[in-house]
Parts: C-alpha cells; structure tokens; sequence
C-alpha cells in the first residue's frame, strides 16, 4: 500500500527518514530532526553499555526514582544522555521520563514536540550483560508553543502519538520506528556509526507460540489470567521471558508471541508504565497488525491520569492477545 516507504534494504537511516518526510506533504522537517536526534543519543548510548563493565558504570546509582526502584548508572547515564541530546536538538519542548518524578520543560520556545521515554528498560539485566533498551513516544504539544509546558501536553492518550519506538540494545543494536505508516526496522553497523535499514515493513504474525510472563508472581495474579498461562501450557507454547521488556516485545513481533504484565500482589496496576513503555509499543505493535491492551480495553485508548501511572500490559499477536483479554 502507499504507506510503504520504497527503499532498497541497506538503505541508511537518514535517506529513510528524508523519503519518510516526502510522504507527508506538510512536513517542515522538525520531526525528522527530532527523529535524527534520538537515534543519534541512542548511538551515544550504544557506545556506554558496550562499555559499561570497563568505564566503572555499571552497578547502582545510590538513589532511588520515582518509581521506588533503586536507580542503577546506566540509568542516569542514559537518561542524561537522552534529554541533553533533545534539549541541543531544539525539537522538543518537555520530556517526562521514567527517571524524573516531574515534567523536564526544556524550555524551547518554538518547539511543538513532546517526548515521552524511558531511557533505559531492562536495568536489572545491565551489569549480567542481557539485552537491554529505549522506549519512546512523541506527541504533539496542545497549549500554545512559546508558552510553559502544561499537563495536558504531556498527559495524552497514545492514540494521539504522532510517532513512537524503541531501541534494542542486544546481539545487535536496533532502532524500530513508526510514524503512524508502518513500522521499520534498522540495525547499527559500528564501524560506519549508520543505522542501515535491515527489518522493512515489519509485520506481528496474527498468532504465536511463546508467551512471556513472570511466572514467579503466578500466585497472584486473576483467574482470567491463570486460566489463559494454563491454555498456553495445555497447547505446549514455550515459555520466554528476558526480564527486558524491549526484548521479549522485539522477539515476539519477529516470531509471534503475547507479553503480559498482569496485576500482582505487589503491583495491583502492573508495573509496566503507560506513558513511556506501553503506549510506544502498542503502536508499534497495533502498525505491525498486532494488539496491546491492559487486559479489557485498548492501551492507545486510556486517558493517562498521572505522569507514571501503571496499567497492567498484554501486547503482541493480536489472536492471542484478544484470547487472553476478556
Ligand atoms: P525498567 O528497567 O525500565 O524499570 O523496566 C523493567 C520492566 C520490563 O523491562 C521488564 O519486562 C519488567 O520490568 C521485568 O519486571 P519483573 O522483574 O517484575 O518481571
Ligand atoms: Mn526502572
Ligand atoms: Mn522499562
Ligand atoms: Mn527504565
């Protein structure tokens, strides 16, 4: 359909992004910048956690977020290196994220762009060496550009993102995306520091056979929930879990698959946050023909009340994510 971007895979990441803005008539270039200047911090990014273990900045931070977890380097490290490289990008007028407890307007006088990110998923698989990522969301701002930032720019729907995607930063490093025409995927080549296109068009196959769960936290989740791991289990499905929520998702979009984050004991509402890890990939997965819900209705659907409020999250096949949502 139209909505394909026509570029020979090996393309780089720049050319994709130029031809992506030909497609949208309007266009004056800013989130094209906007999109350069992540994908430039994640690069920055790359370089630190392959490194990690050798410039002293694994292990923890010594303080603890918002979110009540125990901020690890990378954490900060990531979370720096991102709002720096926005804030010198001049795209962007506030970022929440999962690391600061309030909105970080930056002040941009004539930006339109609103970023929402968790700069570091995954932060409990930094010092063993497991794949980690970046989540991201942009949204356009509502109140007037020029003026101070308000909440209502910042607390939006995900069916109002303009774009949304994420980093892997695995066997190799990736950066996925969508601008709302589908969803393409580029893997880095160190030695050139390009993003080269390698994952084109990519599509959720409809059905799966892993699921991915914490079955650790088995013993208290619903009923609904128990009943659909027993399905999964009676069906022989294999079970995957990474412990890196960017993973699993980048695994199941390329094989099929469901991740579920239900409510537990000790997160009644999931852990997983709307703002800036749920509804980044429910449009990626929702643009790729899969599905993402908090168990009853669609994630791109809720009207966020908080800056990190939890929903609980099942995202990918859109077969066994309707099954496994009543
Ligand atoms: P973050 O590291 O950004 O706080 O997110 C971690 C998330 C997600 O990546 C992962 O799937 C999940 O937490 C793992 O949580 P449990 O250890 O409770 O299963
Ligand atoms: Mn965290
Ligand atoms: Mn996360
Ligand atoms: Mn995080």
């Amino acid at each position: 359909e139209n909505s394909r971007i026509a570029l020979p895979v090996g393309s780089n990441l720049d050319r994709f992004i130029n031809k992506n803005q030909e497609a949208f008539k309007y266009a004056t270039g800013e989130l094209s910048q906007l999109i350069r200047d992540l994908a430039y911090a994640g690069k920055v990014v790359n370089r630190e956690i392959n490194r990690a273990g050798l410039a002293g900045i694994t292990g923890a931070y010594g303080s603890e977020n918002v979110q009540g977890e125990e901020q690890q380097n990378l954490d900060v490290a990531a979370n720096i290196r991102f709002t720096r490289a926005l804030k010198k990008g001049g795209e962007v007028a506030a970022i929440i994220s999962e690391e600061d407890e309030d909105i970080i307007d930056l002040n941009n006088p004539r930006s339109k762009y609103i970023i929402a990110i968790d700069p570091l998923d995954g932060s409990s698989n930094i010092d063993v060496n497991v794949s980690i990522g970046t989540i991201f969301s942009i949204y356009r701002r509502i109140s007037p550009a020029g003026s101070p930032v308000q909440e209502e720019d910042v607390l939006q729907a995900g069916k109002h993102q303009v774009a949304a995607g994420y980093i892997l930063y695995g066997s190799s490093t990736m950066f996925v995306y969508t601008t709302g025409k589908g969803v393409n995927g580029f893997t880095y080549e160190p030695s050139l520091g390009e993003y080269i296109l390698s994952h084109q068009n990519m599509k959720m196959p409809k059905d799966g056979k892993v699921y991915s769960v914490n079955e650790g936290s088995y013993r208290s989740f619903d009923d609904d929930v128990k009943a659909y791991i027993e399905t999964c289990k009676d069906r022989g499905y294999s079970a995957r879990y990474i412990g890196s929520l960017v993973a699993d998702f980048h695994r199941n979009l390329l094989k099929g698959g469901i991740y579920i984050y239900p409510s537990t004991e000790k997160a009644p509402n999931g852990k997983l946050r709307l703002m800036y890890e749920c509804n980044a990939l429910a449009m990626i997965a929702e643009q790729a023909g899969g599905l993402a819900t908090d168990g009853k209705q669609r994630i791109m659907d809720i009207e966020p009340e908080s800056l990190h409020q939890r929903v609980p999250f099942f995202v990918g096949s859109k077969h066994m994510v309707e099954e496994a949502s009543k």
